[in-house]
């Protein structure tokens, strides 16, 4: 068993995403941005634990924005900090819960 869990982690890391240390956040463009102005009221792992596609994360950043406190960002840097966000913590369709049905596939209503 101890063998299937160490060839499961060597695989992890050959597939290679860099872990950032300190936050857990992966390494990639925009990572400095994020923890700069992501980590300071709450562990990294709300950003972890997300998935959620651009305008999902956008309208997360606003909502911290309108009721927690949160600062508001320069256009550059919010792009930065949501182009990191919904490129590494993507939405998934992992989960068990299927994709929505394309409209087209619907009864009408
Ligand atoms: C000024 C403080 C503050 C900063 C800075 C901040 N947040 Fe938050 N955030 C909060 C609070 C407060 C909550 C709610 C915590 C709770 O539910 O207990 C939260 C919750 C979240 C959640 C969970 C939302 C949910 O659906 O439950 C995510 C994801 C998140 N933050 C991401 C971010 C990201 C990304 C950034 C950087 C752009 C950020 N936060 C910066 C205060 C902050």
């Amino acid at each position: 068993m101890k063998k299937v869990v160490l060839a499961f982690v060597a695989c992890l890391s050959l597939w290679g995403t860099e872990i950032d240390k300190e936050t857990g956040l992966k390494v990639a463009k925009g990572l400095e941005e994020v923890k700069a102005n992501c980590t300071v009221c709450h562990s990294a792992n709300f950003i972890i634990q997300s998935k959620l596609n651009r305008d999902e994360w956008l309208t997360t950043i606003r909502w911290m924005q309108d009721t927690q406190g949160l600062w508001e960002f320069d256009p550059q840097t919010e792009d930065i900090i949501l182009t990191y966000l919904s490129t590494q913590y993507p939405q998934s369709n992992t989960s068990r819960r299927r994709p929505q049905l394309d409209k087209s596939l619907l009864p009408p209503k």
